[in-house]
């Protein structure tokens, strides 16, 4: 999730692309960089931090051109620097190229390149596109493209100048979005609609497998085939700061949808399908350090926090290995026991929970081995852990968690399922029906999030509320509690999520005449016991939403409402049984008219204790 734009014209571009990226910088700010053609050759300038240290750099040293592309970091492959900082180019900078996305074959490209003699400076899966384009070059750099998207694996949008025909531009995308900005004797490229919006309202929206070629007279759209493309111009009437948000009213909602694709992210390389394997190799975890593992710490706040609770159950089911998820304000504090054989996982979105970071340290401190879940590379919790998993989900700007906390959720799935695979705790043929049941995960979210309209119409029925409960058991127990904290943190309804089989043990006494329950039922084996459970405050005139895996006559009976998430693996479920209760919250807090990407009280990254 980074941010791209590109510029051919009579303007001068460097202004043009700094304006683009510092629309595009809430998509990623951990470097910045452009590169022109100033007619002699390709020059690049790029900076470490935020784009006001690139701009600081350009003016120290200004390049003035009018043909160029450039780029917002948000780590994947590499950390935060300026060596991986984009544009990347060939040692002879015939190509500059910026890229979204991951190429996944990287590694075994970055070989076949480095034995013909091509040098590498970074540590990124893009540099080895800008040497793959310049060993394909031959005659035009169609040409070169054509050949280069056919041995790259992935997913890939790019922006690519070359001295070789240095009054044109191309757009190559596979994946990641891009688009292509049309003007009068000048064109753009952009990741996203935003940052050309000062410019025009033409716009084209590439598809997968093509390539737009920009002059500053036109645009020519082909398929990575060569076939031309008769495109349809979109004329775009949002302002900038719908823009941003992809056409959605507040981030949240537009993290929230794109969840499928961030979670398709996450699974982006870890998993060889052809042999039922997870690829994790690149956490650095010796088989033997796996083997050896004697019990497991899953330490984080918050939403991360309760990450980790589904953590647990899928590591104990799998591994048969004692597991302990702890809130890290009160772990950092507790004298964990901490053997030689103690695996420490810590989650964080942002990489920067000063809680978080504490009980890492701690950890660390007792002679742990710690693996971090994060989604931000070069975070402290990244660069202090022994071993990193990535989440992937790009940025998240709301405060209110929401794709950081299902590609965490898919993060323990992975982690377990390696860990299961080295420890021989499973066949391959199991580890392979997991693996059909997790790619199918976002496809499923996607068929959820087409249904978000009934979720209005319930939150409608919050709006006068003060008192909710949401119940569950196993798994659906930790759910309820992200879906009690995504109500509270937004809407302000105050909310309690329970163990449904705990209800009767006091809270039971909170229920009255409309009292509304939300029981989530996703676990075949506890089905029947939740569904008693529903009996209870249905005796006591709650109002009852039911969230479950199927469709069953008797719950039909018992509960007010239903929703049905598709079937899949039960570990599984709490990816998909979080949706609903994810778009229950942002739309009752939106129809009180909230700041629902700010709440009140609220910071996206705790930094203090
Ligand atoms: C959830 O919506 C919150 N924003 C909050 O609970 C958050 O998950 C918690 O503060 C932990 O943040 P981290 O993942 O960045 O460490």
């Amino acid at each position: 999730m980074c941010g791209i734009v590109g510029y051919i014209g009579y303007r001068d571009t460097v202004p043009v692309l700094l304006n683009g990226l510092r629309r595009l910088e809430y998509r990623g700010y951990d470097s910045a960089g452009i590169a022109v053609w100033n007619e002699q050759q390709i020059d690049v300038r790029k900076a470490q931090g935020r784009l006001a240290n690139l701009e600081s750099l350009i003016e120290v040293s200004p390049v003035e051109a009018t043909i160029g592309i450039g780029h917002t970091r948000w780590a994947t492959h590499g950390k935060p620097s300026h060596i991986n900082s984009h544009p990347h180019t060939d040692v002879h900078r015939t190509f500059s190229i910026v890229h979204n996305g991951i190429i996944e074959n990287y590694l075994q490209l970055k070989d076949e390149l480095t034995a013909k003699g091509y040098v590498f400076v970074s540590e990124t899966d893009t540099e080895v596109i800008s040497h793959l384009l310049a060993d394909c070059y031959t005659e035009s750099v169609f040409d070169a493209v054509q050949k280069a998207t056919k041995r790259m694996r992935g997913a890939f949008a790019l922006a690519v100048l070359s001295i070789y025909e240095p009054d044109r531009l191309y757009a190559v995308r596979y994946a990641s979005p891009l688009i292509v900005g049309i003007g009068v004797g000048e064109q753009f490229i952009a990741s996203d609609i935003p940052a050309i919006l000062e410019y025009t309202r033409d716009v084209i929206i590439l598809n997968d497998g093509e390539v737009a070629i920009l002059t500053r007279d036109g645009v020519e759209v082909r398929t990575f085939e060569g076939q031309a493309v008769d495109c349809n111009l979109l004329k775009v009437d949002w302002d900038v700061s719908t823009a941003e948000k992809g056409g959605y009213e507040h981030f949240m909602l537009k993290e929230i949808h794109e969840q499928p694709s961030a979670l398709r992210k996450t699974l982006t390389g870890r998993i060889e399908t052809d042999y039922h394997r997870i690829k994790l190799d690149d956490l650095g975890m010796k088989v033997n350090d796996v083997k050896n593992i004697e019990r497991i710490h899953i330490v984080a706040c918050g939403t991360a926090f309760h990450a980790g609770l589904i953590g647990k159950t899928v590591l104990e089911r799998l591994l048969r290995v004692p597991v302990q998820t702890e809130i890290a304000s009160e772990y950092r504090y507790a004298n964990p026991i901490i053997t030689a054989n103690t695996l420490v996982i810590v989650v964080s979105q942002s990489g920067e929970t000063a809680d978080t970071l504490a009980a890492l340290r701690e950890a660390k401190r007792q002679g742990a081995n710690v693996l971090a879940i994060t989604n931000v590379v070069g975070s402290s919790v990244a660069r202090e852990a022994d071993h990193v998993f990535l989440t992937w989900a790009g940025p998240e700007i709301a405060v209110a968690s929401t794709k950081a906390y299902t590609t965490q959720l898919l993060g323990f799935y992975l982690i377990s399922l390696y860990f299961a695979q080295l420890r021989g705790a499973l066949s391959s043929i199991q580890i392979g029906d997991y693996i059909a049941a997790l790619q199918q995960i976002p496809d499923q979210v996607e068929h959820i999030l087409e249904s978000f309209e009934s979720f209005i119409s319930y939150a409608k029925q919050l709006n006068e509320k003060n008192n909710l409960f949401f119940i569950g058991r196993g798994t659906d127990y930790g759910v309820c509690l992200e879906g009690s904290l995504k109500l509270k943190e937004i809407s302000y309804i105050h909310s309690e999520a329970y163990a449904a089989g705990e209800l009767k043990h006091g809270t039971l006494a909170l229920i009255e005449e409309g009292t509304p329950v939300v029981a989530l039922l996703t676990q075949d084996d506890l089905f029947e016991k939740t569904l008693s459970n529903i009996k209870e405050v249905k005796a006591r005139g709650a109002n009852v939403l039911a969230i479950a895996n199927a469709d069953h006559a008797s719950l039909r009976d018992a509960s007010d409402a239903q929703f049905f998430i598709p079937q899949t693996n039960a570990l599984f479920h709490a990816i998909t049984a979080v949706i609903p209760m994810q778009l229950i919250a942002y739309y009752a807090a939106w129809l009180k008219g909230h700041d629902v990407d700010k709440p009140r009280n609220l910071a996206k990254s705790v930094t203090v204790e």
